[in-house]
């Protein structure tokens, strides 16, 4: 039977919001904790870790996370975003996922907007250069919603059944 880590990076609760979703759409023996409490990952036979995209890139303390997962370990990367789903922005940060965590069997990967906090969007609008990106971030204001939810369940279910073919 074969055991899965969730383990995510969240400031404002958007990423946390998909890790459960990812959780509930797994089957038992499952754990789910904020990355900083992850001891040990040896006993998980796949990995799903979460981060919230800042400055284009993956967040420091996730980074970190990611580069300590065990070499061949079967992880799938998910995260959120405040750009549009689909954008290069937004590819970017999971791209940057990816190559910071190379030593992982990467087995799928999954991102959607999440809402990007007033007090960050505060700050960004001060500077003319982010004055576009800042217009843009204002309509992930719903994210995640019901749908998103749901297609984090479904690649829940999708990596878990392409984990397994891989042996
Ligand atoms: C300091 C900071 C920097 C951010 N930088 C980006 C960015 O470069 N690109 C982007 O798409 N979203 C960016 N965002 C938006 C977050 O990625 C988005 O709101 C995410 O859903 C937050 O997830 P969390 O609630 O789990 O922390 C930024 C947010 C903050 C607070």
């Amino acid at each position: 039977m074969s055991k899965t880590l969730v383990a995510y990076h969240s400031l404002t609760g958007n990423t946390k919001k998909i890790a459960e979703a990812i959780f509930e759409a797994l089957p038992q023996p499952k754990t789910i904790k904020p990355m900083a409490e992850v001891q040990s990952m040896d006993e998980y036979d796949l990995i799903f870790a979460g981060f919230p995209v800042q400055s284009h890139g993956v967040p420091y303390k996730a980074e970190k996370f990611l580069q300590s997962i065990p070499k061949g370990k079967k992880t799938a990367l998910f995260s959120t975003h405040g750009s549009l789903t689909g954008s290069g922005l937004s590819r970017e940060a999971i791209e940057h996922a990816v190559v910071v965590s190379s030593q992982v069997k990467l087995i799928s990967t999954f991102s959607c907007r999440g809402k990007v906090s007033p007090q960050a969007l505060e700050v960004l609008s001060r500077s003319p250069e982010h004055e576009a990106w800042v217009d843009m971030a204002a309509s992930a204001s719903t994210h995640p919603n019901e749908h998103d939810l749901e297609e984090a369940r479904a690649f829940a279910r999708w990596a878990l059944t392409l984990s397994r073919q891989r042996g």
